[in-house]
């Protein structure tokens, strides 16, 4: 099949999350299966790897009702059958630092930014004679493909192709002020509630949601959550109806990025066989720290955007607690100020405990889930998360709330490889983490949790597959 994949992100060129790191691996491991894929992206100011992106000789020209606008198409190759193609656009990519917003908040000009992004990767797709047969959409930067693409390209190549919209975040949707419809030249007869309306104003992520063919989420408790009243966002009642059309597959992991076998960035590697070299990264971590190296107190690690989703505030408020006893605790995080602020402060009450990292870091974060011996989600909601995978694959006991994604992927109990809990409360964030520190007094139990972890394929090969059937469906029908 060919298939065109449109994303906001696509690690390793531009990251903030889990979406990024998806949307690298999974077109990889579908090209790996033989089919013939694309990625299309913006070409932000600040990608890594710059250096790689070539010209195509191609641009783009758009009208909108607000004006003309376009740029250059880059290239750049993920694998050697796999490109990646990058809009560039001085006035929506270029000139500023971030993606989406910075200090003063989202950029105002975000529904013309994924306008252009929408209607440029179908344009880019129709310049260079890509026609696939399924485009595959991740979140609401996404979400106005499929109605660019009926309204838009009827009657050309590109309109055979299905569209399949994934969900990684239902909180995040793209609400705009419905003057965004004449500004973008959206039909007005799109305007309703069963099509792009919502409370009065526009929501990208619905026009996706609506529009396309099939919708997937990024794991099978978060696609039964999203049809429920408490964690869908206004949608449910629409994801519900679209049911039938609705899948969770879980996410994979870049079995090769993250492998402590193999991993460039540590300062040493190692397997369930011989973990020997997981003692040498924790303590390279805590003099990363700053955090004294002496006696054996074990180590709590979180890497994560610092937002409300992910619970970091429960754990301020729980940690003080928890720090009475003998551990240390590492963050590696940027986001909200507050949050940020708060862990500052938790760095200079507890000097000798607590090490804190602002930032965004790939290096360090690999550093810590090598280094740390348990780590730590306890999300409020959780779409599917990569970092427990990770986890359990450096063997660092991952300590999860039982929600969405943590659920499908962490196993508790006895005989599990991670510690859950269930309520978002104080009390029992800091029971886990007393479980945590009973499982470290028992090194035997721990290194069989450990082994456990360190066992399971989270690699991408069986999910690709059930994106690979999901797709062949769409095309036969
Ligand atoms: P989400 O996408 O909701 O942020 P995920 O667990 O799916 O959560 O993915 C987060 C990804 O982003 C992981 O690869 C994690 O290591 C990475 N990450 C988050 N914050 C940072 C940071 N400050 N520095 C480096 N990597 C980070
Ligand atoms: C979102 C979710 C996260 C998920 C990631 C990739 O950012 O918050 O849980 O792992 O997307 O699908």
């Amino acid at each position: 099949m060919k298939i065109l994949f449109i994303a906001s992100e696509v690690t390793p060129f531009s990251k903030t999350g889990g979406l990024g790191d998806v949307a690298g691996a999974l077109p990889t491991a579908l090209a790996s299966l033989g089919h013939d894929v694309k990625i299309v992206t913006p070409r932000y100011q600040d990608v890594r790897n710059a250096g790689q992106l070539l010209p195509t000789g191609q641009s783009l020209v758009l009208r909108f009702p607000f004006g003309e606008t376009g740029g250059p198409i880059l290239s750049a190759r993920l694998t050697e059958r796999l490109e990646v193609l990058f809009l560039e656009n001085e006035a929506f990519y270029g000139g500023r630092k971030g993606f989406y917003g910075d200090a003063a908040g989202e950029f105002q000009d975000n529904p013309r930014r994924f306008a252009y992004l929408c209607v440029g990767a179908l344009q880019a797709a129709q310049r260079l004679r890509f026609f696939p047969d399924i485009i595959h959409l991740h979140d609401w930067q996404t979400g106005l493909v499929p109605v660019a693409l009926r309204r838009g390209f009827g009657g050309t190549p590109l309109a055979k192709a299905k569209c399949v919209f994934t969900i990684h975040n239902l909180a995040y949707q793209g609400h705009f002020p419905k003057r965004t419809m004449d500004d973008l030249g959206l039909p007005w007869d799109l305007f309703t509630p069963e099509g792009v309306e919502f409370y009065d104003q526009v929501n990208f992520l619905k026009a996706g949601l609506v529009y396309s063919e099939a919708l997937t989420t990024v794991s099978p408790t978060y696609a039964r959550e999203i049809q429920t009243a408490e964690q869908g966002y206004g949608l449910d009642g629409l994801l519900r109806r679209r049911s039938h059309a609705l899948t969770g597959i879980i996410n994979g992991i870049d079995a090769h990025e993250w492998n402590p076998r193999t991993d460039a960035f540590l300062p040493a590697r190692y397997g369930p066989d011989d973990m020997t070299g997981k003692a040498v990264c924790k303590r390279a971590l805590l003099e990363r720290f700053g955090l004294p190296t002496e006696g054996n107190a074990p180590v709590f690690g979180i890497v994560s955007r610092l937002a409300w989703q992910k619970g970091v505030d429960l754990l301020l408020e729980t940690l003080p607690a928890a720090l009475q006893a003998d551990l240390k605790f590492v963050a590696v995080g940027n986001g909200e100020p507050g949050l940020e602020d708060g862990l500052r402060a938790l760095r200079a009450r507890y000097p000798k405990q607590v090490g804190v990292h602002i930032g965004f870091d790939p290096e360090l974060s690999h550093l810590v889930e090598a280094g740390a011996d348990f780590f730590l989600m306890p999300s409020r909601y959780e779409p599917c998360g990569l970092n427990q995978m990770y986890s359990l694959r450096y063997g660092t006991v991952p300590i999860v709330r039982a929600t969405g994604g943590l659920v499908d992927t962490v196993e508790g109990g006895l005989d599990g490889n991670g510690v859950l809990f269930e309520s978002f409360h104080r009390s029992a964030l800091l029971a886990a983490i007393r479980r945590a520190l009973s499982l470290y007094a028992d090194p035997a139990r721990l290194g069989d949790f450990q082994v456990r972890g360190m066992g399971k394929d989270f690699s991408w090969a069986a999910s690709a597959r059930k994106y690979e059937a999901l797709f062949s469906s769409l095309v036969e029908e």
